[in-house]
């Protein structure tokens, strides 16, 4: 990290991956200075590797990457870079994360982070050890709706919390001939929804209301075949007709009733075949004496109920505005809509503020481990048929003061 005559800090940025994600945190870091100018960071984007060559020059020729690899170790081994983003496919996870802490590189690494709570864990230890700041591809927790409702909940507006539904139910594999990309291949994503929509909604919950201690599950596999997919060639939007098929090899579906720590229960689902749904990650939060529901398909919308008998109950909508998370960086007046790349950009924010030392919200990857366990015992249960608890976690806090 150098520091320009401005006094703005320089953050030398590497790349691995230029996939969806890989784009996209490259939008974040170029948005960055605009969004939080007072913060004094400018990212600069150094190096970028992909297998697909010609993916890596896309990063140098379009994104504005000073140079461009096909060898991920070729980013880590660059003295320039500060700080590297890890948006490689879950198989890749675990390696390119610990030699990313070896290389004593703080690292924003896209979820589920590797393929088992095995992997996490190893990640987590070897980030613990190296000391490097991290930061997990959570985007959801961001959005200013959810912070206003974790926040309502932490002031006890919502009285005791009781129960839960919280949902991801995407229709990316919807259609019986989508791609069979890496995400349908056990060896190279781990679960299937469960890892890939669940982990987001099992950090989601976890952040806005308490971590999960225990859990019954089950999973299913709605279309067991699909055509096939080179790698780095198209996302797992496309969709191929007369292609030659092989097995999709991880679930489809999976649902999960869970414990709360604190006492609330609840039911939590993911499916990335649903029909109607596109990108419906939310929930339903209920306490005795108010509850709070948010869908990120109306991401600006947050719906509060206070009032359990008087005159104003049932549900007001409230728009985005500048007391609700970070909205008020991107727009003045309320009402206007934010979109998921803004998600990312206050990530990109929470990331190079942790590394820089001047505030801690970011997720982290010891949230990332007990988001794992959790998808781990939700995996263990639907295979058992028993409730399974989450493995301990000890460092996770999403976000609230340790021992809290
Ligand atoms: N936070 C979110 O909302 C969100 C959304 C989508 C994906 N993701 C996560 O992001 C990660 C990447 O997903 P994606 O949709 O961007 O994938 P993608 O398929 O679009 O891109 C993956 C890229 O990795 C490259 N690659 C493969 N092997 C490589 C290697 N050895 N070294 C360097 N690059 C290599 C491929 O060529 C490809 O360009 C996954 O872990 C996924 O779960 C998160």
């Amino acid at each position: 990290m150098t520091t320009t005559p401005s006094a703005a800090r320089t953050v030398g940025v590497g790349l691995i991956s230029v996939g969806w994600m890989g784009k996209l945190h490259s939008r974040a870091y170029q948005a960055l200075p605009s969004v939080y100018p007072e913060l004094g960071i400018r990212p600069r984007l150094v190096h970028a590797a992909d297998t697909a060559e010609d993916r890596a020059d896309h990063a140098r020729d379009v994104l504005g990457y000073e140079r461009a690899s096909t060898d991920y170790r070729a980013v880590l081994d660059d003295p320039a870079v500060d700080v590297v983003s890890i948006c490689a496919p879950n198989v890749l996870h675990h390696e390119i994360g610990i030699a990313a802490a070896k290389a004593g590189k703080p690292f924003w690494i896209e979820k589920p982070v590797g393929r088992s709570a095995e992997e996490t864990a190893e990640v987590a230890a070897a980030a613990r050890t190296a000391g490097v700041v991290t930061s997990i591809g959570y985007n959801y927790r961001h959005a200013p709706a959810v912070e206003r409702a974790r926040e309502l909940i932490a002031a006890g507006k919502l009285g005791r919390v009781t129960n839960v539904r919280a949902t991801f139910f995407s229709g990316y594999a919807a259609e019986p001939n989508a791609a069979l990309s890496w995400r349908f291949k056990r060896d190279l994503a781990g679960h299937g929804a469960l890892a890939d929509l669940m982990s987001h909604v099992v950090d989601l919950v976890s952040y806005v209301v308490a971590p999960i201690g225990e859990v019954s599950a089950l999973t299913s596999t709605v279309h067991t075949e699909r055509p096939v997919l080179p790698m780095g060639s198209g996302t797992h939007f496309a969709v191929i007709e007369d292609g030659e098929m092989a097995a999709v090899e991880n679930d489809d579906y999976a649902a999960a009733l869970v414990r709360f720590g604190g006492g609330a229960v609840g039911t939590l689902e993911a499916s990335r075949t649903i029909v109607g749904p596109q990108c419906g990650i939310g929930f339903e939060i209920y306490g005795t004496d108010g509850s709070v529901t948010w869908n990120f398909e109306r991401m600006n919308e947050l719906r509060v109920a206070l009032d359990r008998s008087g005159p104003h109950q049932g549900y007001t909508t409230v728009l985005g505005n500048s007391h609700l998370g970070d909205y008020a960086h991107f727009q003045p007046g309320p009402g206007n809509s934010m979109g998921y790349d803004d998600l990312k950009v206050i990530e990109a924010k929470k990331f190079l503020a942790a590394v820089a030392g001047i505030e801690h919200r970011n997720s982290t990857i010891e949230d990332a481990h007990a988001v794992a366990e959790v998808i781990s015992a939700a995996a263990a249960s639907a295979t058992s048929g028993a409730w399974e608890k989450a493995a301990p976690a000890p460092g996770a806090t999403f976000g609230r003061p340790a021992g809290s």
